[in-house]
């Protein structure tokens, strides 16, 4: 059966010239299958430089909308239309615009899990591989910098510059399952691991952290550390990369830290997307233009 799916796919991807573009937290059978899979900010570069007719987004909402903005002529598929970010949803444009008006002097940084509609309210967005190199650069022009959502990678920023950042309340849903409690305990049983982390973790297991990096930078750094034992505080879909690419190391995850909405995706509603063209990704106009441009100053930072 998904040997047949896998077929139709193929054949659909090629008739249809389309690519698919897989975020790390995908289930296994999607990352096989990807064109490109990797972390926001990869697969935004990817969007913007695929001379496909259509990209299959797999992955959730608004990494689907950011490829919409960076092609606008393309046709863009979300295979699960219900695939959302919790933490995306946890401001809105009419939050946004209030908070502007509390800090008239504040350059404003989205992180780019957030809508299309707070994205046209802001200077730029930024993921949480260039988070710091884009809030640093902003700082640099403005006394002090409004960073939405996310309260803990503000915090991690904020560690490491001395420009001010006014940050937002919200947070990743999935990544608040791994505590600084289950990190202890997981180094207390490999004490030579390596402990990684996400900066969407809470600010106290961020500090036990060894290294705390985009999904793709843990890829990469996986490849070139000695350590044969590696704690993975991330969502549990990066495992499957992380092993199939390190087959010499040992990785420990947190199975509580799952992302429901990135494991909509399936072989059927990948098929039946391309062969139905539905669901497509449409942005009004009137907010594409001016996401559209936070998110262009976003794919220039390294
Ligand atoms: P990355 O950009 O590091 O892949 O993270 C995306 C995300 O949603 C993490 O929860
Ligand atoms: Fe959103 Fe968290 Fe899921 Fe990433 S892991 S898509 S931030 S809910």
């Amino acid at each position: 059966m998904s040997q047949e799916l896998v077929e139709k796919i193929t054949r659909l991807k090629s008739e249809r010239n389309a690519v698919l573009l897989v975020h790390n937290y995908q289930n296994p059978e999607i990352q096989d299958l990807a064109d490109f899979a990797g972390d926001s900010l990869g697969l935004s570069r990817q969007a913007a430089a695929t001379t496909a007719d259509v990209i299959v987004f797999c992955g959730v909402h608004f990494m689907a909308q950011t490829a919409k903005l960076l092609s606008p002529s393309k046709t863009v598929l979300l295979p699960d239309a219900g695939a959302g970010c919790p933490m995306a949803d946890m401001i809105t444009p009419e939050d946004m615009r209030q908070l502007r008006a509390e800090h008239p002097r504040a350059a404003a940084v989205a992180y780019v899990n957030t809508t299309a509609e707070v994205k046209a309210e802001v200077d730029v967005c930024c993921t949480s591989a260039n988070a710091l190199k884009v809030i640093e650069a902003v700082g640099k022009e403005a006394e002090e910098v409004l960073f939405v959502p996310d309260k803990n990678l503000a915090h991690w920023v904020a560690q490491q510059t001395n420009v001010k950042i006014i940050p937002y309340r919200g947070f990743c849903p999935t990544h608040v399952w791994i505590t600084a409690e289950a990190v202890r305990q997981k180094r207390a049983e490999h004490p030579h691991a390596l402990f990684m982390c996400h900066p969407e973790c809470e600010p106290e297991v961020v500090a036990l952290a060894d290294e705390v990096l985009s999904t793709s930078g843990m890829l990469k750094s996986a490849q070139k550390t000695d350590a044969t034992e590696i704690i993975v505080g991330t969502e549990i879909g990066l495992l499957y990369p992380l092993r199939k690419a390190n087959p010499g190391k040992t990785f420990y995850g947190f199975p509580a830290a799952v992302c429901p909405n990135m494991k909509k995706t399936t072989l059927e509603k990948v098929a039946a997307a391309l062969e139905t063209m539905q669901p497509q990704i449409e942005i009004p106009e009137g907010i594409a233009a001016r996401a559209r441009l936070s998110v262009e100053r976003m794919v220039q930072y390294v």
